[in-house]
């Protein structure tokens, strides 16, 4: 196929939209627009190695720049799509330099933002959040000054870089509204051993805690101000208190948006010129549960942009592998293996204090796990969703019996009955 496809976003999903079009043997014009001002790079790392306090930072490009220009993909980088038209045989994108992109077929790969928090001093100097390469360079830099760091949000970001800056030596404590730590994504085991791993490394938490304001002290942060009238002293706040996505162009598009881009398995969105891929998008729930859902991972990004890529030459995608996603928290590494969310039940593997499994079952088959520091655990369960098979619950519990000898046919699956 020819033509011109334009694809607005250049991070993880854009790339992977424009690889997967080059690898099916797309061989008309491919243009990614980027508003970053470097092409794209790995996030990861922002939030763990990147702020370390030895050496120069390194960021790790997603692709050589020879592999772009060698595979003809254009990169237009600092520049942002201010706006675009759109009906079946393609469209018209404007740039926020005023250059027009006639494009044949579009893909919106425009990520997400850091949600931010309405309180008064919000935007004090030394308030900062993470997403970009240059909110981790600024970051970087304030560790370098900073004595006590406070960080907002008890999640991801929140614990990645509370581990990194505790690692620099420096006093740490997260503020978390809920009960407990990364609850949207873990069961209460995962977070009550998390916190205690990072609560004996000496992060301090303050759980079921708001905070109502930033307080100033010689022109930026010096405090921050809680609900129970607390006041903690702080020279650099982190907030991270989730992702919002990016859905401006989808909007004056007249896209059908939920919490992001409605898309279909196959990344459609609700125009047939246009797929999306990414953070940006919510999907139907890969477990099959009747509602969509937001899967904020590098992994989904990569696998909806090859799904986009195939859409946009009119093939059917392969099927989708066991989503998965992991985050490394210090010495702790913490991995999950498919989506829990919809769980009616846990069953909880321990093995001491160095590792822990939580596996989560649906109407009595395994949809998910989530382990720490059990590499051997997270492949067994891969293994077996990708198979379409469970793990027996109840000789699970025992850590001295390998997870994968208690692969089962599901029991629907299972011929005998
Ligand atoms: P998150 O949703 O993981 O965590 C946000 C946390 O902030 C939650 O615990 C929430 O209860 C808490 N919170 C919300 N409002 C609050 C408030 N007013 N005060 C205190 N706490 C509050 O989102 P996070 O950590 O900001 O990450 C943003 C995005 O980046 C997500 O998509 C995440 O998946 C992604 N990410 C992925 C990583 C990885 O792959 N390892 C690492 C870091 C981020």
């Amino acid at each position: 196929m020819t033509g011109h496809i334009l694809i607005v976003g250049g991070g993880e999903a854009g790339l992977s939209i424009a690889v997967t079009l080059r690898d099916l043997g797309y061989e008309g014009e491919l243009c990614i627009v980027g508003a970053e001002p470097v092409p794209p790079y790995q996030r990861p790392p922002l939030s763990k190695e990147f702020l370390y306090a030895h050496g120069e930072p390194v960021t790790a490009e997603l692709r050589a720049p020879e592999f772009l220009t060698d595979h003809r993909i254009d990169l237009i980088l600092d520049r942002t799509v201010d706006a675009a038209t759109v009906n079946d045989s393609g469209g018209l994108a404007v740039l926020d330099d005023g250059t027009e992109i006639a494009f044949d077929r579009l893909a919106l790969a425009t990520g997400s933002e850091p949600r931010r928090l309405g309180v008064p001093g919000a935007d004090l100097p030394g308030v900062v959040s993470l997403r970009t390469l240059a909110d981790a360079t600024h970051l970087r830099t304030e560790l370098e000054h900073a004595r006590r760091v406070v960080i907002v949000g008890g999640g991801f970001i929140g614990l990645e870089v509370a581990a990194t800056a505790r690692k620099r030596g420096l006093d740490v404590t997260v503020v978390e509204t809920t009960d407990r730590l990364m609850a949207r994504a873990v069961a209460e085991p995962i977070s009550t051993f998390v916190l205690d791993h990072h609560a004996a490394e000496g992060i301090r938490f303050l759980l079921g805690t708001e905070v109502t304001g930033f307080a100033a002290r010689n022109g930026r942060i010096g405090a921050v101000q809680l609900a129970n009238g607390e006041s903690l002293p702080a020279d650099l706040v982190l907030v991270g208190v989730g992702a919002v996505p990016a859905t401006g162009l989808a909007e004056k598009l007249g896209l059908v948006r939920e919490r992001g881009i409605v898309v279909d398995a196959h990344a459609r969105t609700s125009h047939r010129a246009v797929v999306a891929a990414g953070d940006c998008t919510v999907q139907p729930h890969p477990n099959g549960l009747d509602r969509l859902i937001a899967i904020e991972s590098v992994n989904n990004a990569v696998e909806q942009g090859r799904a986009a890529a195939h859409t946009l030459l009119d093939r059917t995608p392969p099927p989708r592998g066991v989503p998965w996603f992991w985050s490394n928290q210090g010495a702790l590494k913490l991995q999950i293996a498919g989506i829990s969310d919809g769980y009616d039940d846990i069953v909880v593997r321990r093995d001491g204090v160095e590792r822990l499994t939580v596996l989560y079952y649906r109407s009595g088959n395994l949809v998910a796990a989530d382990t720490v520091d059990n590499p051997r655990d997270h492949l067994a369960v891969k293994r077996c969703l990708a198979d379409g098979k469970t793990i027996d619950p109840v000789n699970a519990t025992n850590p001295g019996v390998a997870l994968k000898s208690l692969i089962i046919p599901r029991p629907e699956m299972d011929p005998a009955q």
